[in-house]
């Protein structure tokens, strides 16, 4: 057996550590990270890559399972990709967000204290966007496999299987949004079977149907957006119009024909076929239209409850200057334009800009400006100059964190208050430990954005030093 490659068997599930990994420890003091344990789970674990202090592995066999377990709701649960969680208790998955939220932030700042995670009301049906696969070979279980032979409707639409770009599982239910997202997909599956309309193949790129995406919001409105490898168009007003007759709810359905390698839709035209280009949701008081490209938070009851935290942390007396940074379509920006003389959002998208700056208008807001572009190249000494010092830096990045240039900025403005919200404990700690030179820590306030995921959103608060 090489260095890498060792055997270990009964061993505990220990803690949680990041990357969605849970750790184990051998009885002469190996470390082992491995995926799908949870603490007090037993297992066998044979691994596959030495690390510096640990040895990454699977694990092989389950002698008992944690008290931390449940039963999970969903029959794709282990097959489908997402909601890996599903089988953890609802109040051990927010411990050990807290906790990887701890171990994240205590590193950076010893001993500062964590407040409770803010837990979601709605375990289930809580998102407000999904993206579906369309497939003429989907995923079969070993139990199809032996029960039925090969005499199977193979044609699908679902999720990826974790890590394979062109494996889909078919989803009969999926509990992550709510009715009729269900039916709708299902609905354009069957209607498709039934006219000999063709799935996509990703390998053999055949195939009309490729994706679809449904977004709602909590003013019960449905958008469908639906992808299609090639533009023939009796069958696409065949399946469109089907839609638009059976869910009178959708305000907005829209289509894409999309023959390049990959499905992502940022570079596609979208093409309107009816309703509006448009949905709009409610943020308080403020209302936003989402486009199918706008990025919106996915969770909308837990995203009032975030934006309330970090309006909350701001603590604006109203004559204070706020830079929003990679404010998307301008929600938060807008959310404390109220209390504040001004507000400025940067943001790279330039659509979301656009989107922003016109429900502004429609929101009546006028103390807010958006300017599009790269954040690093933006955010500049000369564009401070024009806008003014910040009295308050609100940033929100993506998974990767800010850029060094931009944390650069940061720390020559002498801003007194920051808050920092994360989607990435891993990234915030990194961008912390700059920032540390010149800040101390005041509050980090965990939310929970998405039950049954390893997932965990973090705020900090932070005061310039004296
Ligand atoms: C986590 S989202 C936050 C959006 C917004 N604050 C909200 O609550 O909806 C991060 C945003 O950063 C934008 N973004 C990503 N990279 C960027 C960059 N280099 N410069 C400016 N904005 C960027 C994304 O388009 C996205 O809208």
């Amino acid at each position: 057996m090489s260095k890498k490659n060792k055997k270990f068997s009964s061993v505990e599930i220990i803690d949680i550590g990041s990357k969605g990994l849970s750790i184990a420890k051998s009885d002469d003091g190996i470390v082992l990270m491995v995926k799908k344990g949870v603490p007090g789970d037993v297992v066998d674990i044979e691994t596959y890559r030495k690390k510096k202090n640990y040895y990454l592995g699977n694990i092989t066999k389950y002698h008992s399972k944690s008290d931390l377990r449940t039963k999970a709701e969903c029959e794709h649960f282990g097959t489908c990709g997402g909601c890996k969680w599903q089988d953890v208790l609802y109040d051990a998955q927010t411990n050990l967000k807290e906790r990887k939220i701890k171990y994240a932030v205590q590193h950076v700042f010893d001993n500062c204290k964590i407040e409770p995670i803010i837990k979601c009301e709605n375990q289930y049906f809580y998102r407000n966007k999904l993206e579906f696969s369309f497939t003429d070979n989907r995923w079969l279980t070993n139990e199809e496999i032996s029960n039925s032979g090969t005499d199977l409707e193979r044609r699908g639409v679902g999720f990826h299987i974790s890590g394979m770009w062109d494996k889909v599982v078919d989803i009969n239910k999926c509990h992550l949004q709510p009715d009729p997202s269900n039916q709708i997909r299902l609905s354009v599956k069957d209607f498709a079977i039934k006219n000999n309309i063709s799935f996509h193949n990703s390998r053999s790129k055949k195939g009309l149907l490729r994706g679809i995406m449904i977004r709602n919001t909590s003013l019960d409105q449905f958008m469908v957006i639906i992808q299609f490898f090639e533009n023939d168009i009796n069958s696409i007003e065949l399946i469109l119009n089907h839609l638009k007759n059976k869910f009178k709810q959708l305000s907005s359905i829209q289509y894409i024909i999309n023959n390049k390698g990959n499905d992502s839709i940022y570079d596609q035209k979208i093409n309107l076929f009816h309703g509006e280009e448009y949905i709009e949701e409610m943020i308080g008081e403020l209302k936003f239209k989402i486009f199918p490209k706008s990025f919106f938070q996915t969770n909308t009851n837990q995203t009032i409850k975030l934006y309330q935290v970090v309006k909350d942390l701001a603590n604006l007396k109203g004559n204070e200057i706020v830079y929003d940074l990679y404010s998307g379509l301008g929600t938060i920006t807008q959310f404390l334009a109220k209390e504040a003389s001004k507000v400025i959002g940067i943001e790279s998208i330039g659509e979301a800009v656009i989107s922003a700056r016109e429900s502004a208008v429609y929101n009546n807001i006028n103390n807010v400006e958006f300017e599009a572009g790269d954040m690093k190249k933006i955010f500049t000494s000369e564009f401070i100059s024009k806008h003014g010092n910040p009295d308050v830096i609100i940033t929100d990045p993506p998974r990767d964190g800010m850029h060094k240039d931009v944390i650069k900025e940061i720390l020559n403005l002498d801003t007194k208050t920051i808050v920092y919200v994360s989607c990435n404990p891993s990234t915030q700690c990194r961008d912390l430990e700059l920032l540390k030179v010149k800040y101390d820590i005041h509050k980090t306030q965990p939310v929970d954005m998405f039950p049954h995921t390893d997932h965990v959103e973090n705020i900090v608060l932070l005061k310039l030093k004296d």
